[in-house]
């Protein structure tokens, strides 16, 4: 008994040697590997992608099955928010001239017009656009709201440098805060508002596109106020509040996992929360539930919810015990290619896990709750909720663990990478071999970045420490504005003229709670209200006198509310 307890442990020891070996020796030949492969994607002089402009990252240079040689914001934007880490921390300091075009290259993308309208109209929702600098104008699922948010984050980490290394506040304000603040307004102004998912499929509201939405705004806010751009700072604060608390409605609390988008009618189990994790990581906030830090039990509960989703779908799992690593996907409905697990997403699981070592080993701690209870199980049985600190057996006990279990995610990307190091999009999920897009930008940006991870690096904070939830949240509330209601009614002694309309604050078609309009310009009756920007508001005007209720006729009054400020409608009562 005892013996066959030792072996086991030495068995366990073993594996988790091999397994970090492995790893090793993965990390070794993939880092340079994805490194260049990552710069042969980008314009003008990577080897791959000619005809990009300079700064274009192309997604890959496949031109066809599928044909992915455009830009998608996204994908540049995560490209250089890795390129531009490496820079700012010293790692590569070769990447400077790169970055300035790349930026160079966004701010002439945010004036391209385009299917999702111009730079004041929209335009900035659109994810990708033709490799020369021009509008992509096929159909596609648009807008995208998470481009905006994810450049802003790139561009103000290289803002931040800047300003930090003492040769920037002119260059930040003058060439970098315009751009910025287009993005940041877009982002202000229509968070709340429907997109596409990351995954271009859902149109709906988006955990990941709101959690970088929410990080964008507050970064945005911090750089403000450092450069004196601070009339931006009280309507971002806003927002930035609204989209955390709207943050929070993703959380399943019965199943334990962020639910990805609130339309799709899929599980809502999904990848998008694990690249959430990894993309609003903040070193010095700790082990945060409310921003879903990667060590929050919120998100490692989560995290193994999205983990076992795959391991009884995809052949190349099968045999593999229930708490070791496994390939995984985008999300187990996935039919793209008949659906298979994606080399980022095994990277992001990996680089989610490390990052919690990371916070873990730096606070000398790790808390296991009720939430986060079934995640701990899978690697001590017997761990119960609590806080063990560093010193503790089951402190190292969970943390090796742990390590070997984020390790098992490289290697299972290791095996299916081919000997030259090469990340195409997919690998086949019976045969294991690559699929869909060769030399993916994204995925070489996604293994450098867990790689990074790996070697305990952390970049800055971007200002989630410390942030608490108002006290109450109201649903996706969004920015207002201010409609002004005019209409001319003639009316006789005793008779008075309400609104009431399709939304909350037009009292969702209630005649009896309609609102009063003023008749101080008489025979114009008028009321001014606080609407939600950018959406549609159908409404009438009722008379009332004593208890009788007279509506206009059909059909409705409609008004698409601006983006932003107010605007007055001049009716004649029908
Ligand atoms: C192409 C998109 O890029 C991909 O994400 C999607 O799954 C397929 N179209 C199918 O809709
Ligand atoms: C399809 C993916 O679903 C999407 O996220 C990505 O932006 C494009 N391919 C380009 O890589």
């Amino acid at each position: 008994m005892r013996f066959a307890f030792l072996a086991s442990l030495a068995g366990l020891a073993t594996a988790a040697l091999a397994q970090s070996t492995a790893a090793d020796a993965y990390v070794a030949s993939e880092s340079p590997a994805a490194k260049a492969g990552l710069l042969a994607n980008i314009g003008s002089s990577g080897s791959k992608a000619q005809g990009a402009r300079p700064g274009v990252v192309i997604a890959s240079p496949s031109t066809s099955n599928p044909n992915y040689l455009y830009t998608w914001v996204r994908d540049s934007s995560l490209v250089f928010k890795a390129l531009i880490d490496q820079f700012t921390t010293g790692a590569d300091d070769s990447l400077r001239t790169l970055i300035d075009q790349f930026i160079s290259a966004e701010a002439t993308l945010q004036q391209v017009s385009n299917p999702s309208g111009t730079v004041s109209t929209g335009g900035l929702g659109e994810p990708k656009f033709n490799i020369n600098e021009t509008a992509f104008t096929d159909a596609w699922g648009r807008p995208q709201r998470d481009g905006p948010a994810l450049r802003s984050t790139a561009i103000i980490t290289y803002a931040n440098w800047l300003l930090a290394n003492g040769n920037g506040t002119s260059f930040v304000t003058n060439n970098l805060w315009p751009i910025l603040k287009l993005d940041l307004d877009y982002v202000m102004n229509s968070w709340n508002l429907s997109g596409f998912d990351l995954w271009e499929e859902v149109n709906s509201s988006s955990f990941f596109t709101t959690a970088v939405q929410h990080r964008a705004l507050r970064e945005g806010i911090a750089l403000a106020n450092k450069i004196g751009q601070t009339s931006v700072v009280s309507d971002y604060t806003a927002q930035a509040n609204n989209a955390l608390c709207f943050l929070q409605s993703y959380w399943n609390p019965s199943a334990g996992y962020m639910t990805a988008n609130t339309g799709g009618g899929r599980s809502g189990k999904d990848a998008n929360t694990v690249l959430t994790s990894i993309h609003t990581f903040d070193p010095e906030a700790g082990c945060d539930a409310t921003t879903f830090q990667p060590c929050s039990d919120k998100a490692l509960s989560n995290l193994k919810v999205y983990v076992d989703s795959f391991r009884s779908i995809y052949t190349v799992n099968s045999g593999i015990a229930s708490n070791a690593a496994v390939a995984t996907g985008r999300y187990p409905e996935d039919s793209y290619y008949n659906g298979n697990p994606w080399y980022l997403a095994v990277s992001a699981v990996a680089e989610q896990l490390y990052d919690a070592l990371i916070v873990w080993e730096q606070q000398g701690s790790l808390n296991v709750t009720a939430t986060s209870l079934a995640f701990f199980k899978q690697f001590d049985s017997s761990v119960a909720a609590g806080t063990y600190p560093s010193s503790s057996a089951t402190f190292t006990t969970l943390t090796s663990a742990i390590k070997t279990f984020a390790d098992g995610f490289l290697v299972v990307n290791a095996k299916h990478t081919p000997s030259n190091g090469a990340l195409s999009e997919q690998f086949d999920r019976s045969s294991g071999s690559p699929l869909s897009a060769a030399d993916l930008t994204w995925s070489y940006a996604a293994a450098l970045t867990s790689f990074a991870a790996r070697e305990g690096k952390t970049f800055a904070s971007w200002g989630a420490k410390g942030l608490t939830l108002p006290s109450t949240c109201g649903g996706n509330a969004g920015p207002t504005v201010q409609v002004t209601f005019n209409v001319d009614a003639t009316t006789v002694f005793g008779e008075n003229i309400y609104i009431t309309g399709s939304v909350a604050q037009l009292q969702s078609w209630s005649p009896d709670n309609a609102l009063l309009l003023s008749s101080a310009n008489y025979p114009t009756w008028s009321i001014t209200i606080t609407l939600p920007a950018s959406t549609v508001v159908e409404y009438k005007y009722i008379r009332k006198n004593g208890g009788s209720v007279t509506w206009e006729s059909d059909p409705n009054n409609s008004i698409t509310t601006p983006a932003q400020g107010s605007v007055t409608r001049n009716d004649s009562w029908r």
